[in-house]
């Protein structure tokens, strides 16, 4: 039902400098496997086959990721290696990705009002790679797709956050639904932990509908000079409604070195360690 899953990845990453001065902060490895892979991963598991991706200057690997590599493949034909490459041969050979380039780092709003000539007039889901999520029985994105299917209203997903720490995301003020379900009824972007409306924090898993990218072309600059993606969902969630979905899983925070470092043990742990 939802096909396109957009990913913004045109940011700078500058708080993993310099390890992201040539190398995007989406193509940073958690064990053995980029970021940005992970979040294509969990949009194929929620039913999206075409990927679209913003990328800005100096994030050339990430399409080089999605690509074949004949002489890589030649390189390693036979040996015990080959099955390394088998899952990204796959995604590249079954899937579309589609790349367009944000020019100006102008906010996470204008990355997604950038992509609209990869998405058309079509709901569709967002993922900021950055953010690393492991849904409890099923991906995140496909619970949230699941919860389009009843609402068909843009989603946004959210997690209780305790503390100081809720000054670094865009925070809502919603009616409760159901168990877990939330009417948006305003959102603060980066409040003071005074200033902030609840405990419910926006991650960055989204399922959007179309009509997001006339609200961000009228838009203006907002918190730190961005055009804020906050902003619009604000003023969707007036004109029409916006849902906030307490996801069921874990999430970590890869923009961060202690996010980054959490996700590497956790995944190591689980998945890799013999
Ligand atoms: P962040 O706030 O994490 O910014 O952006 P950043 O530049 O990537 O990282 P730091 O803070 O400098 O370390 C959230 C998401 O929005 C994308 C980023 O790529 C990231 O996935 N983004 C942000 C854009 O695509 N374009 C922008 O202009 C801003």
């Amino acid at each position: 039902m939802i096909k396109k899953c957009l990913f913004p990845a045109a940011g700078y990453g500058t708080r993993f400098l310099p390890a992201t001065k040539a190398i995007p902060k989406e193509m940073l490895p958690i064990v053995n496997k980029p970021l940005i892979q992970y979040g294509v991963e969990e949009a194929i598991e929620a039913g999206m086959d075409t990927m679209a991706i913003i990328t800005g200057r100096g994030k050339r690997a990430i399409e080089d990721h999605f690509d074949i590599s004949y002489e890589l493949e030649h390189q390693i034909k036979g040996t015990s290696k080959e099955h390394l490459l088998r899952d990204i041969r796959s995604l590249v050979e079954n899937y579309t990705f589609t790349y367009t380039r944000q020019k100006q780092m102008l906010g996470l709003g204008h990355a997604v009002l950038v992509g609209e000539t990869l998405i058309g007039n079509e709901p569709f889901g967002v993922v900021l790679a950055d953010d690393l999520c492991e849904g409890e029985g099923k991906g995140v994105l496909a619970q949230m797709v699941e919860l389009y299917k009843k609402f068909r209203t843009s989603i946004v997903a959210v997690m209780e956050v305790e503390g100081e720490d809720i000054s670094k995301y865009g925070v809502i003020k919603g009616k409760k639904i159901e168990e877990g379900i939330y009417m948006v009824e305003d959102m603060v972007e980066k409040p003071s932990p005074q200033e902030a409306p609840s405990n419910l924090a926006v991650i960055g898993r989204y399922i959007l509908t179309p009509d997001i990218f006339d609200i961000l072309r009228a838009t203006k600059p907002g918190k730190g000079g961005e055009i804020q993606l906050t902003d619009a969902l604000k003023v969707q969630a007036k004109q029409n409604m916006v849902i906030a979905y307490r996801f069921k899983g874990k999430r970590f925070d890869c923009g961060s070195v202690q996010g980054f470092v959490e996700a590497t043990n956790y995944f190591y742990e689980k998945y890799f360690k013999q």
